[in-house]
C-alpha cells in the first residue's frame, strides 16, 4: 500500500471542495456618472451577480465628488479578498470648494452588497451643512470625461467659497474591475495641491492623480480680471497635453 493508493482520493477531495465548499455569491456592478446626478434620482442598478473565489468577500465602494455645481458618482462592486468591514462613510477631501466622499463596505452574506442609493452620503452632507458664504474669486469649475462633460465649452467660471481661493484641476483615474474612468476635476479649494496623493486605493478602486501643470500658469494669472478667453486658451493646451 503506497501512497500511490491515496492520490485518486485525494484529488476526489480536492474536487469536492473545490465543488461544495462554501463560495459567495455577489452583486457586480459598476457605476461612472457625471451628469444629471442628484441624490433624489440616482440609482445604482443591480443586474449581475458573480461566484467569489474561495474565502473572498463581497464588496461595495462608492465615491460621490462635488464641485460648485457639478456632481459626480464613481463605483466598484465585486468580489474581494479584504477582510470583511461595516460600511464606512467619509470625506476624503472635505468641503468648502472641490469635495469628495466615500462609501466602503466588505462583507461575507449572500448578496450583501445590495446599497443602490446615494443616500449615505445624504446623511454625511447633513452633518456639514453650514450655510456656504462666497467671495469675489472664481475658479473654472467642472467634473467629467475631458471629451464630454469637461469640454472647454462647458467649463463655467464659478464662484469660491470663502477659504477655498486656489483653483484646483487634476485629471483623476479610477480603476477596479471594469470600472476605467479618466476624468477631469477642477473648482476651488484652499491650497493648491494634491487631493488623492495619499489614498492609492478607496476600497479596491485604484486611484491616480496628475495635477494639470498648465491650471498652475494660469493661477498666477488668477486675481486678476478680464482672463476669460485667457483661461479657455489654456484649457484648450491642456485637452491638447492629455493626448
Ligand atoms: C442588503 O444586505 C444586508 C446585509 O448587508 C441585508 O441585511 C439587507 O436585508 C439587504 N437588503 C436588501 C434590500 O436586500
Ligand atoms: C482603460 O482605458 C484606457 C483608455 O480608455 C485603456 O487604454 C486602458 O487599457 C484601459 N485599462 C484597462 C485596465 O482596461
Amino acid at each position: 500500500m503506497g501512497p500511490q493508493h491515496l492520490r485518486p482520493v485525494q484529488l476526489l477531495c480536492l474536487l469536492w471542495a473545490i465543488t461544495f465548499l462554501p463560495r459567495l455569491l455577489c452583486y457586480e456592478a459598476v457605476a461612472s456618472l457625471f451628469r444629471g446626478v442628484t441624490f433624489s434620482n440616482w440609482r445604482w442598478l443591480l443586474l449581475r451577480s458573480m461566484v467569489c473565489k474561495q474565502r473572498e468577500g463581497c464588496e461595495e465602494t462608492l465615491v460621490y465628488i462635488e464641485t460648485g455645481t457639478h456632481k459626480g458618482v464613481l463605483g466598484f462592486k465585486g468580489c474581494s479578498s479584504a477582510s470583511s468591514y461595516s460600511p464606512q462613510v467619509s470625506y476624503l477631501v472635505s468641503p468648502p470648494g472641490v469635495s469628495i466622499a466615500s462609501y466602503s463596505h466588505v462583507c461575507r452574506t449572500y448578496l450583501c452588497n445590495n446599497l443602490t442609493t446615494l443616500q449615505p452620503f445624504v446623511r454625511l452632507k447633513a452633518t456639514d451643512s453650514k450655510s456656504v458664504v462666497y467671495s469675489s474669486h472664481n475658479c473654472p469649475s467642472c467634473v467629467g470625461e475631458h471629451s464630454r462633460e469637461c469640454l472647454p465649452v462647458f467649463v463655467v467660471l464659478e464662484s469660491c467659497p470663502m477659504n477655498a481661493f486656489a483653483c484646483y484641476s487634476a485629471t483623476i483615474k479610477f480603476q477596479a474591475g471594469s470600472l476605467n474612468t479618466t476624468f477631469l476635476l477642477m473648482g476651488c479649494t484652499n491650497a493648491y495641491r494634491s487631493f488623492l496623493a495619499k489614498f492609492h486605493h478607496i476600497g479596491s478602486i485604484r486611484v491616480t492623480e496628475e495635477l494639470n501643470i498648465v491650471e498652475k500658469s494660469w493661477l498666477i494669472g488668477a486675481g486678476h480680471s478680464s482672463l476669460g478667453s485667457f483661461w479657455s486658451v489654456l484649457l484648450g493646451f491642456l485637452l491638447i497635453f492629455k493626448h
